[in-house]
């Protein structure tokens, strides 16, 4: 998105579908927040829980709007929070027939198809456009109508923890074509993600160094909690007026926290798409 014209010169489409996947806990949702707020273009965020009504159909309007206020604001960034749960596979939903996943994944793949495009286009000069137009009024649609055909600067960027789940036809070129593993972090991470949860905790002779050399396996989020359990074993010792969190308060809460991936759910993560994997 910084650097469209290379993309011309290179004579390619930029990528419109990035698609974030890894073991859960491990920053997925904060590293699109992070990149969200040091872009300079609109974001938007859904999730699953924003889609669901117990409307028929309201769904797929929903998911059909929220395209169509990223096209307006484009260039933007549009974010599906643990896709998975938003939509079904069309092979693993088969038994239980035409189910509201299937439907607004059809809706996801007509509209990352149709990036650009407009509303008629999209669906037929001939029909009504009764299905994403909602309460507004003529006017407006029209003006969103031509700003959809002026702007194609949406990148689409999903994050699940459950890639395996997905719909095969969602990950094909042209649409998630861009499928980046977040992985457990390495020690030099497990070392930068203890000093940032460690910030703002008044500590007294705490090696991080040797406690990222100890949490092997654990995610950002346990990491996260250890820190807060040893601050609060701090208090309980101590009092409430306890001065700082010292190493053996650390090393007590590792008996208790403990990593929440298993060696065998890593494998499973690190297999996945093995073959384009491209972090
Ligand atoms: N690398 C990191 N640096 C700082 N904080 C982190 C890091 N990784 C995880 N965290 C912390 O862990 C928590 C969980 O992270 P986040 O919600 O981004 O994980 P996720 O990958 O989206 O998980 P899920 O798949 O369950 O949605 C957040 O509160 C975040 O602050
Ligand atoms: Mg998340």
């Amino acid at each position: 998105m910084m650097f469209p014209e290379a993309f011309v010169r290179m004579g390619v489409k930029p990528t419109r579908g990035i698609l974030l996947y890894g073991p859960p806990g491990c920053a997925k949702t904060t590293l699109v927040k992070a990149a969200a707020s040091s872009c300079r273009c609109s974001f938007l965020s859904v999730s699953g829980a924003d889609l669901f009504s117990p409307f028929v159909g309201d769904s797929e309007k929903a998911l059909a709007q929220v395209f169509r206020q990223a096209r307006a604001a484009a260039p933007s960034i549009l974010f599906l929070d643990e896709i998975d749960s938003m939509l079904g596979s069309r092979s693993l939903d088969a038994t239980s027939g035409r189910s509201v996943h299937e439907r607004v994944l059809s809706v996801l793949l007509n509209e990352m198809d149709g990036i650009g495009r407009s509303v008629t286009e999209r669906r037929g000069s001939g029909q009504k456009t009764l299905e994403c137009e909602g309460e507004q009024s003529e006017g407006q649609t029209k003006k969103l109508e031509f700003q959809e055909v002026c702007n194609k600067d949406v990148i689409v960027v999903a994050a699940t923890n459950r890639p395996d789940l997905l719909d095969d036809a969602l990950l094909r070129p042209g649409r998630f074509d861009q499928i980046i593993f977040v992985p457990t972090p390495d020690k030099e991470a497990r070392l930068s993600i203890l000093r940032i949860c460690t910030s703002k905790t008044p500590l007294d002779d705490v090696s991080l160094e040797e406690l990222a050399a100890e949490t092997v396996g654990f995610t950002g989020a346990d990491l996260q909690n250890l820190c807060k359990e040893a601050a609060l074993l701090a208090l309980q010792e101590n009092g409430l007026d306890a001065a700082a969190v010292n190493h053996r308060h650390f090393l007590k809460s590792l008996q208790s926290v403990k990593p929440s991936l298993s060696q065998q759910q890593m494998e499973f993560y690190q297999n996945l798409f093995s073959t384009n994997d491209l972090s």
